[in-house]
C-alpha cells in the first residue's frame, strides 16, 4: 500500500463514514472522489441529526417550553461552534443561510439596497474573477443589471491562476466590492488573498471571500483573511445540506439592510413600518434550518477533533501524489495548476478527445465516482477552450489507493475508447 508523509489514519477515519463501505454496480467497491460536490457524513453527524429530531425538535427563539429552549440552545450553540471554527471576533457575526449561494446573494442584495457609503449604483464597480462558481457571478450580474454598476473581473493565466498583472486597473477608486473565491472548485487554485485585500483596502472597497472549497479543507481564520464577508456551505464539510454560513464584520451587519423579511428578523412590526432585530437575526427571516445547523455543529466538532491543519497536510500529500500520477497518464491534461503548490484537492482534467461525460460513465461502471461537466464554472471552460472536464476531488478519508484506482480506471477508459 502506498504510504505518503502527512497522511491521516484513514483506516480509522473511514470507519466513521458508513457510506464508504457501500458497494455499487454489483459488488464494486465505492471509490468516492466527488468531494468538491459534497462530502460524505460521519456517524457523529448522522447521530446528531437523528438525536435532534428524536429528542429536541421544536421551533427556536419563540417558545417558552422545554423543547423550544433546548432547540434554541442547540441552534445557538452551533453558531458558537462556527464562530470558534473561523475565529470570528463575535458570534453575532455568524449568519446561518441555506447554502453558500444564499450567503453570496445575501451580500449582493445587502449592497444593492444599502444607503451610502455602501450603495452600489451606476457610478460604481463590482469586481469578481473569471474562476468564480456561478453563484459568485450571477448575483453580481443581477446587481449590475439592476443598478447599472459596471462588472469587472480578473482573467486567468494559462496555468490556472489569477492574472493580477492589471490589479490597479481592475480594482479602482470606483470599486465597491471585490468578491472572489479562496479555492477554485474547478481549477483547485488557492488564490493570493493578501494581495487582493491590500488593493481593495487601498481604494476602500469591501471584500467578500467565497470559502466554500476552503472551509472544509484548511484552517479558516476570518480575522487573518482581513475580508469583510466570508461565505461557505455546510454540506462540503461533513455537515448536512441546507445549511450555509455568511460571516460579516459586525459594524457592516449593523449598517446594512436586511434582504428577506419575515418572522424572527424583526424587533417591532406595525401596519406602516417595522424595525429590525440586531444581527445576525436581522438576516435570518423565518424558521431557520435548525437541525441542519446542529448537524453542522457536529461536523465542526468532528473536523476539529481531527485537526484542520492535519486535514490540510493529508490532502496536500494526496494532491502531490495525484498530480504526479495523473501527469503520467497519456493524453491527460490537467486544467489548473500542475503542482501541489497553492492548490487544493480538486483536480480537473481532460483525456484526449474523449468527452468527460464518457470518462465519468466508464469510471462509474468501475465504482469510481467523479464529477463531469463545467462544475458551475462555465467561464473557466470557455477560457481554456474545452466543453467540460472530469474532476476528481479528495477529502480526509481519501487514500492513495483510491488515486491508484482512478489512474487504473482512466487506463480502462483509454482502452475502451481505443
Ligand atoms: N459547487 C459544487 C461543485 O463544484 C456542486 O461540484
Amino acid at each position: 500500500m502506498t504510504q505518503l508523509p502527512g497522511l491521516l489514519d484513514t483506516e480509522a477515519i473511514r470507519k466513521d463514514f458508513p457510506i464508504l463501505d457501500r458497494q455499487v454496480h454489483d459488488g464494486r467497491k465505492l471509490v468516492y472522489l466527488d468531494n468538491a460536490a459534497t462530502s460524505q457524513k460521519p456517524r457523529q453527524v448522522l447521530d446528531a441529526l437523528s438525536e435532534y429530531y428524536e429528542r429536541y425538535n421544536a421551533n427556536v427563539h419563540r417558545g417558552v417550553h422545554v423543547l423550544a429552549e433546548e432547540a434554541t440552545a442547540l441552534y445557538e450553540g452551533a453558531r458558537d461552534k462556527v464562530a470558534a471554527f473561523i475565529n470570528a471576533p463575535s458570534r453575532d457575526e455568524v449568519i446561518f443561510t441555506k447554502n453558500a449561494s444564499e450567503s453570496l446573494n445575501l451580500v449582493a442584495n445587502m449592497l444593492g439596497w444599502a444607503d451610502e457609503p455602501y450603495r452600489v449604483d451606476s457610478e460604481t464597480e463590482i469586481v469578481i474573477t473569471e474562476m468564480e462558481h456561478h453563484s459568485n457571478i450571477v448575483p453580481w450580474q443581477l446587481l449590475s443589471q439592476r443598478t447599472g454598476a459596471k462588472l469587472k473581473w480578473f482573467g486567468l493565466t494559462d496555468e490556472g491562476r489569477l492574472d493580477l498583472s492589471n490589479i490597479d486597473e481592475i480594482i479602482t477608486e470606483k470599486t465597491k466590492i471585490v468578491s472572489f473565491v479562496l479555492v477554485s472548485n474547478i481549477l483547485g487554485t488557492v488564490n493570493p488573498v493578501e494581495a487582493i485585500v491590500r488593493r481593495a483596502q487601498e481604494v476602500g472597497a469591501l471584500v467578500l471571500i467565497d470559502a466554500s472549497q476552503a472551509a472544509p479543507h484548511m484552517p479558516l481564520d476570518v480575522q487573518a483573511l482581513q475580508a469583510d464577508f466570508v461565505a461557505f456551505t455546510g454540506h462540503k464539510m461533513c455537515g448536512p445540506t441546507g445549511i450555509g454560513v455568511l460571516w460579516g464584520r459586525q459594524e457592516l451587519l449593523e449598517d446594512l439592510p436586511p434582504f428577506l423579511g419575515g418572522g424572527e428578523m424583526i424587533e417591532t412590526v406595525s401596519m406602516h413600518s417595522s424595525t429590525y432585530a440586531p444581527a445576525p437575526h436581522k438576516f435570518e427571516a423565518g424558521t431557520p434550518p435548525i437541525a441542519q445547523a446542529v448537524g453542522l455543529g457536529a461536523a465542526i466538532d468532528y473536523l476539529s477533533s481531527i485537526g484542520m491543519d492535519k486535514i490540510l497536510a493529508h490532502e496536500h500529500a494526496l494532491t502531490e501524489y495525484a498530480v504526479k500520477k495523473l501527469g503520467e497518464v497519456p493524453d491527460l491534461r490537467i486544467i489548473g495548476p500542475t503542482t501541489a503548490e497553492d492548490r487544493g484537492a480538486a483536480i480537473s482534467f481532460t483525456l484526449g478527445d474523449i468527452h468527460p461525460h464518457d470518462v465519468g460513465q466508464v469510471l462509474d461502471e468501475q465504482g469510481i465516482a467523479v464529477r463531469v461537466g463545467h462544475h458551475c464554472a462555465r467561464p473557466v471552460c470557455l477560457r481554456y477552450g474545452i466543453p467540460a472536464t472530469t474532476r476528481a476531488s479528495f477529502y480526509l478519508y481519501s487514500t492513495p489507493a483510491e488515486i491508484d484506482a482512478l489512474v487504473d480506471g482512466l487506463e480502462h477508459v483509454r482502452n475502451f475508447f481505443g
